[in-house]
């Protein structure tokens, strides 16, 4: 058969409520034009990201029923243990209450000031943490990546010449790890292959520095690795994504995107030493190594998850379900970060709009007018997020896992297309109000 349907049926549902046209523009005006500052009850379709929001199966729902809570030792950690064990080979795991708790405990107890940590791309939390200890955070994309209509197939791959020449200028002593990010999130959700990976590897033992994975989409990954990747189409998710993680050195990994969890994340390390003030200084913030933060219960729903990401029904229909969003929109015109990437889709604003300048922010004049035009919530990448450092501006539509159905996404193609047929009236924003750090989930903005 043809038709890729979702593998899964439906239990238990949760109604969508439709709004006016009139009644969002009153919103728009409460809020200041900020779609992080609308009611949740008022969005018909929330595509703001794909973290913490999936849909959770029966055998989630069953196992939280199971949650062991007791303080120290719980079963749901063991359980939780031997999955992560089984698909990681990492020596060490502690939970942490979410992927960002695990990046901040791993920079602070590797990282000091004037060390440098390179990525293919870091996300921001990742470069927020790393900088907050003092060290910098470097992106070492390919430079091909730059073009947002480049159709590569691994585009999320890091540039292993300007690692080398990295290390070689700054030295290795300044260098206390190297993270990938799979996949590529803030450059556009695009994997990276095993062969980077094994490039990657290879440069970092050269120099006795550890390799991370920061792993919150591993297996969107290690589907497009068996899709494109020479050698690999007959190996299982699972096995990819052994091979993967024994690579590295270490993951950091938020249980909220490949765990169809709603919370939750963790820290896995091959380095005794490292663990052990990971682990000191857990318990200090995150709670006793066995909970890291989070209920029994949540680790138990990470657990089963964790082995329903894998299914390849599942990952076929998510990285086709994906690419069908992006090929109806862009073979009609919208100009998207190219290929098709695994969680998002995302629109070059600066192209589809080029009569806003970048500090009118086209990627919100574009995700405003989707949510005034038909109540959608997509999340600017670029300018308003991240100043003058901001390297495109983007619309980022994030899919949910297991929660939108195919028509859904048809009618977030209708409204991308008629918003489309009027872009050139769509106007930019400028800055009313707004803190200094982290400005884009509280600024409030103004049509100009
Ligand atoms: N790393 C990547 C690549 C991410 O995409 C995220 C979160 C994190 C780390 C941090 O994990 O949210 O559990 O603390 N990304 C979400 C997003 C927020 O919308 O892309 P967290």
């Amino acid at each position: 058969m043809r038709t890729i349907i979702e593998p899964f049926r439906i239990k238990s549902v949760e109604p969508l409520r439709h709004t006016t046209r009139e009644e969002r523009e009153l919103y728009l005006q409460d809020a200041g034009y900020n779609l992080f500052l609308i009611e949740a009850r008022h969005i018909l379709i929330d595509l703001l990201t794909d973290s913490g929001t999936s849909a959770m199966s029966i055998g989630q729902w069953s196992a939280i029923m199971r949650g062991d809570e007791s303080y120290a030792g719980s079963e749901s950690f063991f359980r939780l243990k031997r999955v992560v064990d089984e698909l990681t080979g990492f020596r060490h795991m502690v939970p942490a209450h979410q992927g960002r708790a695990a990046e901040r405990i791993l920079f602070a107890v590797t990282c000091k000031a004037g060390d440098i940590v390179p990525s293919n791309t870091h996300f921001d939390t990742t470069r927020a943490n790393v900088e907050f200890t003092g060290a910098s955070a470097v992106d070492l994309p390919l430079p091909e990546a730059a073009d947002t209509q480049a159709r590569l197939d691994f585009k999320g791959n890091m540039d292993v010449p300007a690692l080398e020449a990295l290390i070689a200028r700054e030295g290795a002593s300044r260098i206390p790890l190297v993270m990938l990010t799979v996949t590529n999130n803030s450059g556009g959700g695009q994997p990276v292959s095993m062969a980077n990976i094994a490039a990657v590897k290879d440069v970092c033992a050269r120099h006795a520095i550890p390799l991370y994975l920061d792993a919150c989409r591993f297996a969107e990954n290690a589907w497009f690795i068996r899709e494109r990747e020479p050698g690999y189409s007959d190996w299982t998710p699972k096995q990819i994504a052994q091979k993967m993680f024994s690579l590295a050195d270490g993951c950091t990994f938020s249980a909220k995107k490949d765990a169809f969890a709603n919370i939750g994340g963790m820290l896995c390390s091959n380095d005794d030493r490292v663990f052990q003030r990971e682990t000191d200084l857990l318990i200090l913030t995150e709670g006793f190594p066995t909970y890291g933060g989070l209920a029994g219960r949540d680790l138990d729903a990470i657990a089963v998850g964790l082995e329903e990401i894998l299914d390849p029904d599942y990952l076929r229909y998510r990285i086709v379900s994906t690419g069908y969003l992006g090929r109806h929109i862009a073979d009609h015109g919208v100009p998207i970060v190219e290929p098709p990437g695994g969680h998002a889709i995302y629109i070059d604003a600066a192209r589809m709009l080029p009569h806003i300048p970048r500090g009118q922010f086209p990627g919100h004049a574009l995700a405003v007018e989707l949510y005034r035009h038909a109540g959608i919530r997509g999340v600017e990448i670029g300018t308003l997020m991240f100043g003058d450092s901001a390297r495109y501006e983007l619309l980022r539509l994030a899919i949910p896992r297991r929660v939108y159905t195919q028509s859904h996404i048809d009618y977030v193609v209708e409204a991308i297309l008629e918003v489309n047929q009027y872009k050139d009236r769509v106007r930019g924003f400028e800055i009313v109000e707004a803190p200094p750090f982290l400005r884009h989930f509280s600024a409030r903005l103004r049509p100009v």
